[in-house]
C-alpha cells in the first residue's frame, strides 16, 4: 500500500474519575501523498481529537496511526518529539502565535527548535511569509495583524520544517467570506506547487467540497452518508 498515513481501529477515550467519555469508537482512514482531506461532523463530535492523534499530540486509548507504514506510537519520547516538529505542521483555529515575536519570528522558532542555524532559520520564513504574500508585514506582531494575516503566518509557521503533512483544524474558522476564501486558495496552491498533504477539519462547505475527499464523523465513527453534509 502507497499510503502516507494510515489510522487503525483507533479510539479514544476521556476518563472522569473511573467514568469512561468514548469519543472515538474505530476509525480506519488512509491518506494518500498529495491528497486534501476534509473532516466535518458536529460540534463535539472528536474531529480535534482525532487531528491531535494523528499528529501525535496525543496517544489513543487503542488503534494505530501508521506514517509509511511506522507506527508513530512506537517511538520513544524524543522520537516522537522529533516527529511532531519535523512529521507534521499544525494550523490551530485561533493560530496560537506568540504575542512578543515578530511574524518572521514566529516562522522561524520551528525551525530553529529543529536545530537549524538561525542565519537560515529567518531565512526560509522570510521566504515562505512572501509566498503567502506577507512580505511586507515580517516584522508586524500579531497584535498589529488581521485575522486573516495570522491565519497566513499560522500556515507559513506550519510549513517550515516541510512536514509531511499539515493538519488543520478549522483554519477558516473565524474569518469573513472573502478572507476565507483567500486562506483556501493558499492551501490549494501549497497543495499544486508541493504536492503538500493536507487533513482539514472544517465547518466551511466550500473547502469541503473542494477537498479530493470527505469524511464524516458521526457518533465516533467514519459515517458513509458523506452526501449528507450537515454544516
Ligand atoms: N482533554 C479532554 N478531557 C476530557 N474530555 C475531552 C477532552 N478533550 C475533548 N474532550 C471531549 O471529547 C469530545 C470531543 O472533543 P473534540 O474537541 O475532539 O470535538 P470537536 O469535534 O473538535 O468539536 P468542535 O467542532 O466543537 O471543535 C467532546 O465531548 C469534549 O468535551
Ligand atoms: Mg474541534
Amino acid at each position: 500500500m502507497n499510503n502516507l498515513i494510515r489510522t487503525v481501529d483507533l479510539h479514544k477515550s476521556y476518563y472522569d474519575g473511573a467514568k469512561e467519555l468514548p469519543v472515538l469508537k474505530g476509525i480506519d482512514i488512509e491518506i494518500q501523498k498529495g491528497e486534501i482531506l476534509a473532516i466535518i461532523g458536529a460540534s463535539g463530535v472528536g474531529k480535534s481529537t482525532l487531528l491531535h492523534l494523528i499528529g501525535g499530540l496525543d496517544r489513543p486509548t487503542q488503534g494505530k496511526v501508521y506514517y509509511e507504514n511506522q507506527d508513530i506510537f512506537d517511538f520513544n519520547d524524543r522520537e516522537l518529539d522529533r516527529f511532531r516538529n519535523l512529521g507534521v505542521g499544525f494550523v490551530f483555529q485561533f493560530h496560537h502565535l506568540l504575542p512578543e515575536f515578530t511574524a518572521i519570528e514566529n516562522v522561524a522558532l520551528g525551525a530553529l527548535i529543529a536545530g537549524r542555524n538561525a542565519h537560515d532559520a529567518r531565512a526560509d520564513a522570510g521566504e515562505l511569509l512572501d509566498y503567502v504574500g506577507l512580505s511586507e508585514r515580517l516584522e508586524h506582531h500579531p497584535s498589529e495583524l488581521s485575522g486573516g494575516e495570522r491565519q497566513r503566518i499560522a500556515i507559513a509557521r506550519a510549513l517550515i520544517n516541510q512536514p509531511k503533512v499539515v493538519l488543520a483544524d478549522e483554519p477558516t474558522g473565524n474569518l469573513d467570506r472573502k478572507t476565507s476564501a483567500a486562506v483556501l486558495d493558499l492551501l490549494w496552491n501549497l497543495n499544486d506547487r508541493f504536492d503538500q498533504t493536507f487533513i482539514i477539519v472544517t465547518h466551511n462547505q466550500a473547502l469541503a467540497q473542494r477537498a479530493d475527499r470527505l469524511i464524516h464523523l458521526v457518533d465516533g465513527r467514519v459515517s458513509n452518508q458523506v452526501q449528507v453534509i450537515d454544516l
